[in-house]
């Protein structure tokens, strides 16, 4: 299995100081920020788009992990990787056949990879695990932060983490020092973690918090 990767999700910090939020979680060595990208359509809730990718962009030291809850990847992907993303991942429930989209993103020289929503079965992209740089695992329906981690997503992580043993498989939504550990044995290495991170005032406590859940329950 891969080294554990922490991704602070965005969402959850305070927009106004993103520079400085940004600069908060990279002190403590963040392998990843995430960024999520709401259209309103896919998901009831807006966020942000390639401008704000970019400011964001130039604040970080740290790869952008782009997940896209957008109805049509295809029209803004450019876009995104134009902004910044460094790795682009979109939902198998808006792109069903998404070879093609893969081979875009990749041509431009940005990684990819496909997302789960809870109440689809991963079965949809077993197939493509061989294929793509990471999986990721919603462990809530996409549109907040802040909501309660849905367990029984973990046997979606346990199946392809046996299918595919060095595969970066990702999980979103709920993580935090009591769910780290779980999610980490059933096989996912790289845990992203909004308000558990942002809404506590130390936020090298928060992550280190989630490092020691997730490696003492292996
Ligand atoms: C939800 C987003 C998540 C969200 C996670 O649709 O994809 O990345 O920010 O937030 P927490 O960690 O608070 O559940
Ligand atoms: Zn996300």
């Amino acid at each position: 299995m891969p080294d554990l990767k922490i991704a602070p999700s965005l969402l959850s910090c305070n927009f106004a100081s993103i520079a400085s939020e940004i600069a908060d979680v990279e002190r403590f060595g963040v392998e990843l920020l995430h960024v999520d990208v709401m259209d309103g359509h896919f998901v009831p809730n807006i966020t942000i788009g390639p401008p704000v990718v970019k400011s964001i962009k130039k604040a970080a030291n740290t790869p952008l992990d782009v997940h896209l809850m957008i109805t049509d990847p295809w029209k803004y992907a450019d876009p995104f990787i134009d902004a910044g993303a460094d790795i682009l991942t979109f939902h198998i429930e808006a792109v069903p056949e998404p070879r093609n989209l893969f081979e875009r993103i990749r041509a431009r020289g940005t990684k990819t990879g496909i997302v789960v929503s809870p109440d689809t079965k991963v079965q949809k992209v077993m197939d493509f695990g061989g294929e793509v740089d990471m999986i990721l695992i919603m462990s809530v329906h996409p549109g907040f932060g802040g909501q309660k981690f849905i367990s029984n997503v973990l046997r979606k992580v346990e199946a392809l983490r046996d299918r595919f043993p060095s595969l970066d498989i990702e999980i979103d939504g709920g993580i935090g020092p009591k769910t780290a550990g779980d999610a980490f044995k059933a096989g996912a290495n790289v845990l992203v973690a909004g308000s558990a991170i942002f809404s506590q005032p130390d936020r090298g406590a928060a992550i280190d918090a989630i490092r020691k859940a997730a490696l003492g329950g292996k």
